[in-house]
């Protein structure tokens, strides 16, 4: 049986800034792992990189309401706070900051970051406000945990790039460190949303890690065209029935545009809907 250290569970801001005061006072440096919980072993790679490089670990469990444009999506969102503490606790954190929505959002609660320019490409198109939600959430949580690090994973990049950006812009003085994807044996890349995926929409899903691969197996061959990259995805994509494609692209990591050229460095970037669940995956060439 693995260790379960004790991790306190902090649902108010004022006892999550009292817990850093606390830490700073010993001079203890903390790093936050932001989540939405139901967490798998993609997040708890992020928790245990954390513990191995900050005194104190926060791991944060809310699910966002203002990131989510759709209600039914809100709604079906996995909640599993005490599982989640208990995995959560063996990786080493020491604090879960679980707050519920009214403390985060009180009544009148109307500033909100937002972000122009790669917060309106693939996500941002076609989950409208999404990225202010998220932008607005973690800024939130950077100022009432007031983190060193703070810990996010490649499999969002877009997300990921954009809180790298946020960061830069006003100034925080954060350190954003990127966290690798953890993939499913088959190469799904472990989300919460895939526990909603019926037994044969989980096979289907398969395709996605398979065309991000076939992609850059072709780029490895040489081809430079963004078109024929992207439509080697689809291809895949589209032999299975029970997939839609909400995109399949290749940008530019600087921008998220499309380069005329592909270039080492640039991501292919596919999302994709199996019935009501969407997965999101990408792959740097
Ligand atoms: P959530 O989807 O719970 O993800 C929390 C963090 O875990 C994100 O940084 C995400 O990129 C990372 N993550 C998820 N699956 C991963 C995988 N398979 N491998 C590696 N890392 C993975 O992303 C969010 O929550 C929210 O938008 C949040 C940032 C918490 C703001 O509400």
């Amino acid at each position: 049986m693995p260790e379960i250290k004790n991790t306190i569970i902090i649902k108010t801001i004022d006892e999550m800034r009292t817990f850093t005061a606390e830490a700073k006072m010993r001079k203890s440096g903390l790093g936050l792992v932001p989540t939405m919980g139901a967490l798998h072993d993609g997040h708890l790679s992020l928790i245990r990189r954390s513990v191995s490089e900050n005194d104190l670990t926060v791991v944060s469990i809310f699910v966002n309401p203002i990131q989510f444009n759709d209600t039914a999506d809100l709604e079906a969102y996995p909640k599993t706070l005490s599982t989640d503490a208990d995995l959560a606790a063996e990786a080493g954190a020491a604090v879960i900051f679980a707050p519920d929505a009214d403390e985060m959002y009180p009544k009148g609660f109307s500033t909100y970051v937002d972000m122009a320019g790669i917060t309106e490409k693939l996500c941002g198109a076609s989950r409208d406000s999404h990225f202010k939600g998220v932008l607005t959430v973690v800024n939130k949580l950077f100022c009432i945990v007031d983190p060193e690090r703070a810990y996010f994973g490649e499999k969002d990049i877009q997300q990921l790039t954009i809180v790298k950006k946020m960061v830069s812009d006003l100034c925080m003085n954060i350190e954003i460190v990127e966290c690798p994807t953890i993939r499913e044996d088959d190469g799904l890349a472990m989300s919460s949303r895939n526990k909603r995926l019926g037994p044969e929409e989980r096979i289907a899903s398969r395709s996605i890690f398979l065309a991000l691969t076939a992609a850059k197996a072709l780029y490895d061959k040489g081809e430079k065209s963004p078109e024929k990259l992207t439509f080697i995805m689809q291809d895949i994509i589209k032999k299975e029935p029970l997939l839609r494609i909400d995109y399949a692209e290749l940008v530019d990591p600087e921008n998220f545009e499309t380069p005329e050229a592909a270039k080492s460095g640039n991501l292919l970037m596919l999302a994709v809907n199996a019935g009501e669940v969407r997965l999101i995956d990408n792959m740097r060439l």
